[in-house]
């Protein structure tokens, strides 16, 4: 099957033609400086269906080096990731985490991990109680700690060809991943990553976003253009327009938050955490 023209974007098209897929507008008049990193980040799209072909060797150590080498507040580093190979454990995965097939299908699943049980062993290891892993500030360095490793990690392998997506839905049983990864206390699998060449017989398109409008401020925030209703409507319009049978934009805010349930037992989240030994205290 021939890619469609929308879905035939990629990192070689120009810096104009991905931005008229990315926001389904015309390119600003001004020219945008030519990046081939900008090019490459702004042809992703979420691949959930794949080849069984293997990854090329290297490129995991070359995607891990990437993500270690995103800044980490006060580099404390506190994220792990699992490389999950085993077509069972892969399997077992899926079902756990919203019984999504393609973890099963893609040859390499990785679970990121905010880790701060690392840090509580150094600090052992010096004889020192290590009080300020209770705040809620360091489980939250730890959060974005693993967020940009893990978008350094899936840059890195799109720009070698293969595809990924983000599942957020290891979040819906945190307990069950844990014992299914052996995770110690102090540490939760924030999101996997399923990796692997696209099927090409199942392209994907460019999904549009949001006006550049709606999120950029000068300045000082903008109520008024980030809560703008008419550029909400071209963004629901433009969202419906990309795919037979896409929900607008503002459909799934409402499908998503309208309804506790939709979180499918994420919203039970802090207790769960709790539980596998974070305090996110005072201070
Ligand atoms: C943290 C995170 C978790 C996600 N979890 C899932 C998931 O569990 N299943 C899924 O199919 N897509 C998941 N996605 C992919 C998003 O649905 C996708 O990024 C979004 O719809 C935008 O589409 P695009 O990535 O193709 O541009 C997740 C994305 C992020 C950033």
């Amino acid at each position: 099957m021939s890619d469609s023209p929308v879905t035939s974007f990629s990192a070689q098209s120009s810096m104009n033609a991905l931005w008229q897929a990315r926001y389904g507008t015309k390119p600003p008049e001004k020219p945008l400086p030519e990046s081939p990193v900008a090019r490459s980040l702004m042809a992703h799209r979420s691949v959930r269906h794949f080849s069984p072909a293997p990854l090329p060797e290297g490129v995991v150590e070359a995607a891990i080096a990437a993500a270690q080498s995103a800044s980490s507040s006060c580099n404390l580093q506190a994220w792990s990731v699992i490389a999950v190979r085993d077509p069972a454990r892969r399997a077992r995965l899926a079902r756990i985490a919203g019984d999504q097939a393609f973890i099963a299908q893609a040859p390499l699943f990785l679970a990121w991990v905010v880790d701060l049980s690392r840090l509580e062993h150094v600090g052992y290891a010096q004889g020192h109680a290590l009080p300020g892993l209770d705040c809620l500030d360091t489980f939250l360095g730890g959060v974005v700690d693993t967020a940009l490793a893990g978008q350094n990690a899936a840059a890195t392998f799109e720009s070698y060809g293969l595809g990924i997506v983000y599942v957020g839905a290891v979040r819906n049983q945190p307990e069950a991943i844990a014992a299914e990864l052996g995770l110690p206390p102090r540490t939760f699998a924030l999101f996997g990553m399923s990796v692997g060449y696209p099927d090409r017989a199942r392209p994907t398109a460019i999904k549009p976003r949001l006006p550049q409008a709606s999120v950029l401020h000068e300045e000082r925030y903008n109520p008024a253009t980030a809560t703008d209703d008419a550029s909400i409507r071209a963004y629901d319009a433009c969202l419906e327009a990309s795919r037979a049978g896409a929900r607008s934009w503002s459909e799934s805010v409402v499908a998503r938050l309208g309804d506790v349930g939709a979180l499918h037992g994420r919203e039970h989240l802090p207790a769960t955490l709790r539980a596998l030994g974070f305090v996110l205290g005072k201070a």
